[in-house]
């Protein structure tokens, strides 16, 4: 039976962090009501403790959608953190608290200078009072993949038997690569079905060397069963794990995983430039499932193929992602085939061969000087040859 796989999104907490990209709080409802839209299962609002204009901003979003998705905010290891995170999500109708801290010796060392276990039980006394104000608490274990394996176990084992009901496993620093990271998960996934199988095994993989959807994509192959991302992949320094690709490479890939997500599909465009136009941040052309050229087919042999059958080159439609039409750019190397579909689907007849040769010429030269052809400019061209005859 295929497995559904939760996506949390963190646009509105990790996301933010990006410098430049400060959003104020009618801009913040707006992304999560559009997050709503999308159908994501979780939303991290923000980090309350962090500022009084976060906390609001957290309570606006919980008011406002938190009654048919499930709210979460970032708290550390700390009461007054986790009482911020409380009171500006407890009127949501499914809160949850999540609360992170740092598992690896370089965090356990230099970060907090204490020894293991005082701060492993830290974690355990966060989760303890966390519990008495909801039941439902997620525990982060940050920097997990630079961790040393047995204290990370010890770790999500004592939060779990203190009531965490979600584990994250985060790649903190962008450091795991797919298979090495993808074998962790499935390490904890067998320990930790064991302790206790209701409890949720997630991910939250950064972008530092391009690998946080390979890493994600892989966790899920040995496990994981909720991903948290971004949109856009936006996130800290190189950013998070982008939710288009890793919900697209999910359904795409289907069969593989073994796996799906509730995501409206159709929402990814729109969410992508709402994020895009609220945060000021260009999403790059070539950015896999919502830049702008990720339907576009430039070579002619593609258009070639395309028109014949557009899954010659096409794994998804752009309907499915909710982007415009598959788009043919004409360019020199576009063929006969593309040009004279251009052309009739302008209106134009093409029966007359040598008429059609001498178009097509017309076209080559244009296309040299202008590199690329759009449809204003196949229509004069066309127009202009037959006036001029
Ligand atoms: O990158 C990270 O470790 C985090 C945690 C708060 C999950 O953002
Ligand atoms: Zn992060």
């Amino acid at each position: 039976m295929k497995r559904k796989i939760m996506v949390f999104d963190t646009t509105l907490r990790d996301g933010e962090q990006v410098p430049g990209a400060k959003l104020n709080l009618h801009q913040k409802i707006e992304i999560a009501q559009q997050l709503k839209r999308l159908n994501v299962d979780i939303i991290e609002a923000g980090f309350p403790a962090s500022s009084a204009g976060d906390f609001q901003a957290v309570q606006e979003i919980a008011r406002s959608v938190g009654n048919s998705v499930s709210i979460t905010a970032l708290a550390r290891a700390v009461k007054s953190d986790i009482d911020a995170v409380y009171e500006s999500i407890k009127l949501a109708q499914n809160p949850l608290i999540h609360i992170v801290l740092g598992t690896s010796n370089i965090h356990v060392e230099k970060k907090f200078n204490r020894s293991k276990d005082a701060v492993l039980q830290m974690g355990v006394d966060a989760v303890k009072y966390a519990k008495t104000l909801l039941p439902q608490v997620q525990y982060s274990t940050e920097d997990a993949s630079r961790s040393d394996f047995e204290y990370l176990w010890k770790t999500i084992e004592a939060v779990v038997k203190a009531g965490a009901t979600m584990i994250n496993v985060p790649d903190t620093v962008g450091y795991a690569v797919p298979e090495e990271f993808g074998e962790l998960i499935r390490k904890i996934n067998k320990r930790l079905k064991n302790l206790d199988d209701r409890v949720i095994l997630s991910v939250h993989c950064h972008n530092d060397l391009g690998l946080a959807t390979a890493n994600t994509l892989s966790a899920i192959k040995n496990g994981a069963e909720k991903v948290e991302c971004t949109i856009n992949g936006l996130g800290e320094r190189a950013g998070n794990a982008s939710l288009e690709e890793v919900v697209m490479g999910l359904k795409v890939r289907e069969n593989y995983f073994n796996g799906y997500t509730d995501i409206n599909t159709t929402e990814l465009h729109r969410t992508s430039r709402l994020v895009s136009h609220l945060t000021g941040l260009d999403v790059q052309v070539n950015k896999a499932i919502t830049g702008e050229n990720a339907f576009a087919h430039s070579s002619g042999i593609h258009q070639d193929g395309l028109l014949k059958d557009k899954r010659v080159y096409e794994i998804m439609s752009p309907e499915e992602v909710g982007a415009d039409s598959m788009e043919l750019i004409l360019t020199a190397r576009s063929g006969r085939h593309a040009f004279k579909n251009t052309v009739e689907r302008m209106g134009f007849d093409t029966s007359d061969a040598d008429d059609f040769e001498q178009l097509f010429a017309k076209f080559l030269t244009l296309a040299d000087a202008k590199k690329e052809v759009y449809d204003h400019d196949v229509f004069y061209l066309v127009t202009n040859h037959r006036t001029v005859e």
